[in-house]
């Protein structure tokens, strides 16, 4: 299937890792070309940008100017902006999640959260939706996550913040559609990323609770816990394939939606 991505320019935030690695090496597939933003490159970012159609530009989203600079570096290297991932979020720098419970979460946690989350997005949105407007229509596309739709005691101010996201996408898809912007989110359940698989990361910190180790929590014990209908965490390419897929004009009648990749995590219907 020919997406039609062939020469847009994309915005991903998160870019060096994880799921926004898999957006942006598939954008690029597409023959995209992309401003790939995280406050540091990997190997494997570094491996794509031989391409020829990939910047990156290193920034720390906890600093309010840095979305609008970001997305001011796309119009100058390649013209103009035709999609925004805001696929960066989770645990804010220095803090480790999952968290347990609400009372120990302080005002600066929740705004911490918020500011990472919610407002890092809301910002980019800002800059970028005058810039799609320009170019006659785009397209928006924001991770959220199953805790946004399944609240519990784990990780209480960030399903809040990403529920907010969510809200934020329907909101901008209604007062955006007639301008040719698209709208909408894709709700990742667990997945295999640095965010568990990193040393004191997410496996760590409930292999460590449970009295397991990381192998064993990421391939048995996580997707147990969770009662992952397909018995394991989704891959990063599974999400980037959804975020792909909405982010091409192919979804031109799917906007305000958000779609979930969750391995079967959400229990309602
Ligand atoms: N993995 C899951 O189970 C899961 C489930 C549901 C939803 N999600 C959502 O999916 C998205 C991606 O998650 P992931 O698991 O792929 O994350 P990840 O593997 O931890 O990668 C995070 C990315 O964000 C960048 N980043 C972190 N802090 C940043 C900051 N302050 N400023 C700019 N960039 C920053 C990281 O690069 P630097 O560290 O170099 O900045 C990296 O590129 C997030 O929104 C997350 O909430 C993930």
């Amino acid at each position: 299937m020919d997406l039609h991505l062939s020469g847009r320019v994309a915005v991903v935030t998160g870019a060096s890792k994880g799921i926004g690695l898999a957006v942006t090496r598939t954008l690029l597939q597409e023959g995209a070309r992309i401003v790939a933003t995280s406050r540091a490159g990997t190997p494997e970012l570094d491996a794509l940008a031989g391409t020829g159609g990939l910047l990156h530009v290193p920034a720390d989203l906890m600093d309010p100017a840095a979305p609008a600079e970001v997305i001011a570096r796309a119009v100058e290297t390649f013209g103009g902006l035709d999609i925004l991932v805001n696929n960066a979020g989770g645990p804010p720098p220095g803090t480790k999640l999952p968290q347990f419970g609400f009372l120990g979460l302080t005002d600066d946690a929740w705004r911490a959260m918020l500011e990472f989350n919610l407002l890092a997005a809301v910002r980019a949105c800002r800059a970028a939706i005058p810039l799609l407007v320009e170019r006659g229509g785009g397209s928006i596309v924001n991770v959220t996550s199953g805790h946004a739709r399944q609240p519990s005691a784990v990780n209480v101010h960030y399903g809040a913040a990403k529920a907010a996201l969510a809200n934020l996408t329907k909101a901008l898809s209604e007062e955006f559609g007639a301008q040719g912007v698209r709208v909408n989110s894709v709700c990742p359940g667990p997945v295999n990323t640095p965010w568990w698989t990193d040393a004191g990361g997410a496996a760590d910190i409930i292999a460590a609770a449970t009295g397991s180790d990381r192998a064993t929590l990421m391939t048995v014990e996580a997707p147990a816990m969770m009662a992952l209908v397909t018995g394991r965490l989704a891959e990063p390419q599974e999400i980037a394939d959804a975020v792909v897929l909405l982010a091409s004009p192919r979804s031109a009648s799917t906007t305000g939606s958000e779609v979930v990749v969750d391995s079967g995590f959400l229990k309602a219907a």
